[in-house]
């Protein structure tokens, strides 16, 4: 066995020399694959577009930065003339390029033109008959024609695996005692009960605070102007510990079905992608500077990062001081600080002071970089995958909504939850080079394939269809409940729906 590793081992090493003789990198044009949804923007509508676009080279596929960029450009008509877009280029460093474009108002007839060094790559130019509407056009597709269009998954496990406690559901029956479990007395959650109906968006909120109904909102505008939802209601925990807990008065009344941003192994939380995720999805080049596309730009490449794992966060949990203890004891490997002290404000005098802010891209400058639950799951997770940076991941109770999907030491390095290992980790990790750079792609891999815009979208979608099939109590609107009104900046002539109503 270990005569076998050294074999590997020096191939390993032959490879990395021929990577390095070759030093300039000159892309061959005609080898370039091009494929994504943003190829099919009439049928796949997205706040920002996207595509991805992998290199090669005579010897094959390029493994490092481009030395240019590719020359995009979107041509059609718009209600202004020349079509109007923005568009930028996110280099992830291993000689594949995410392209995204944002169509400001709608298109006619637009070709994607997609060239390198002047020369069109894979079908360049992308002809798309008709109009290309942007993802705040009132559009909405029929839903089986969206999940067909957007290739959804028919099933997806872990909604399977949430739902199976809620073969049916009746609203009218467990409505008033759900809302006075969770929001009967003082020391009560924060939750909303939303009903769509007609492809109208209503709820009615519980709790202290509320403000996070902005994301639930968020969502379902989103959602609803690019398919038809279907008629359904709905409770959602606006707070971060999962509600519906296992066992307990629930052994007889059954429990209760929640939407929720994280689930736990000891709870019957239905989980959706948080709102983080979420928002990274809404505001793709918008408003949000980090999103899961812009994650994966290679700002420090791997020979440039520190050899030390790096953390950042606050104080909202014990493993979370007993890691910058660590970092104090370990210098050498560990770079790890306080952000804000508010749990354990008495601490600040051991492990203070707090340190500022640094943005969330100069985490990759570390080769390491560890994830320990907040209050909750930590929903940095996505965003650490899609870097180019190995996680240590804590073990934990609590999940987002793919973490079941993903496996200790081909997605991510594990951690004891005391983190008694974590030394013993980062060591393996800087003597095991080649197999953390394999976990890393294996990461991003995962990201690119479950976790960006489409995915996220496919999510809902599919949890929403399986959701609703499942409520055998009337959708009614209760008089008390608000309307959240769809705003749009454009409405599609293909789509008639709700004037014959
Ligand atoms: C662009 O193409 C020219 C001629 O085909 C070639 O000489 C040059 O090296 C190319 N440049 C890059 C950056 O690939
Ligand atoms: C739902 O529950 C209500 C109240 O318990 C009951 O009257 C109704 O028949 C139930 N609906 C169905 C379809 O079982
Ligand atoms: C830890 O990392 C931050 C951010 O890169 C840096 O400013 C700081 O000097 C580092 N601390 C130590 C002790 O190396």
């Amino acid at each position: 066995m270990i005569r076998k590793s050294g074999c590997v081992g020096s191939l390993f090493i032959l490879l990395f020399i021929s990577d390095v003789l070759s030093d300039k990198v000159i892309v061959d044009p005609s080898k370039c694959k091009v494929w994504g949804p943003g190829l099919t923007p009439d049928k796949i509508v997205h706040p920002a577009r996207y595509f991805f676009i992998e290199t090669f080279d005579k010897h094959g596929r390029i493994n490092r930065p481009l030395p240019e960029k590719f020359n995009v450009k979107i041509i059609g008509t718009g209600p202004y003339g020349a079509c109007r877009y923005q568009q930028n280029q996110i280099d992830r460093g291993d000689g594949s390029v995410i392209i995204r474009y944002k169509i400001i108002e709608w298109c006619d007839d637009i070709q994607i033109s997609v060239k390198y060094n002047g020369s069109d790559i894979g079908d360049s130019p992308y002809h798309i008959r008709g109009r290309v509407h942007s993802s705040k056009c009132y559009c909405p597709q029929d839903l089986s024609t969206w999940l067909y269009n957007n290739k959804c998954p028919k099933q997806i496990e872990k909604i399977t695996w949430d739902l199976q406690a809620f073969k049916k559901v009746n609203f009218t029956a467990i409505r008033t005692n759900l809302i006075k479990r969770y929001g009967g007395n003082p020391g009560g959650v924060s939750f909303c009960n939303y009903v769509i109906k007609n492809q109208e968006i209503y709820r009615t909120c519980h709790g202290k605070y509320t403000g996070f109904k902005m994301f639930p909102d968020a969502t379902l505008l989103a959602l609803g102007k690019v398919v038809m939802l279907p008629d359904m209601e709905f409770f959602i925990n606006l707070g971060d510990w999962p509600l519906s807990k296992k066992g307990g008065q629930q052994r007889t009344s059954g429990p209760y079905p929640i939407f929720s941003w994280c689930g736990s192994s000891d709870s019957h939380d239905i989980v959706l992608p948080t709102y983080d995720l979420m928002e990274s999805t809404l505001e793709n080049m918008g408003r949000v500077s980090l999103d899961m596309l812009s994650a994966q730009e290679e700002e420090f490449s791997w020979k440039d990062k520190e050899d030390k794992a790096f953390w950042r966060g606050r104080d909202s949990r014990q493993e979370r001081l007993d890691l910058v203890k660590l970092s104090r004891k370990y210098p050498n490997l560990i770079n790890a600080s306080l952000t804000n002290f508010f749990f354990f404000k008495d601490a600040e005098l051991e492990l203070g002071p707090k340190e500022a802010h640094i943005p969330f891209t100069e985490f990759f400058k570390f080769k390491y970089l560890i994830n320990i639950d907040g209050t909750v799951a930590a929903y940095r997770m996505p965003f650490l995958l899609a870097g180019n940076s190995v996680v240590l991941k804590q073990e934990s109770p609590f999940y987002e909504h793919f973490y079941s999907e993903l496996k200790p030491l081909k997605h991510y390095i594990p951690l004891k939850r005391d983190l008694s290992d974590l030394i013993e980790k980062i060591q393996w990790a800087k003597k095991h080079e080649s197999k953390v750079k394999e976990i890393i792609q294996n990461a991003r891999e995962y990201v690119n394939e479950n976790l960006l815009p489409v995915d996220i979208f496919c999510y809902h979608m599919v949890l929403f269809k399986e959701w609703s099939s499942r409520l055998i109590s009337d959708i009614t609107i209760d008089k008390d409940m608000e309307k959240v009104e769809q705003d749009f900046t454009c409405k599609c002539e293909r789509h008639h729906i709700r004037d014959e109503l």
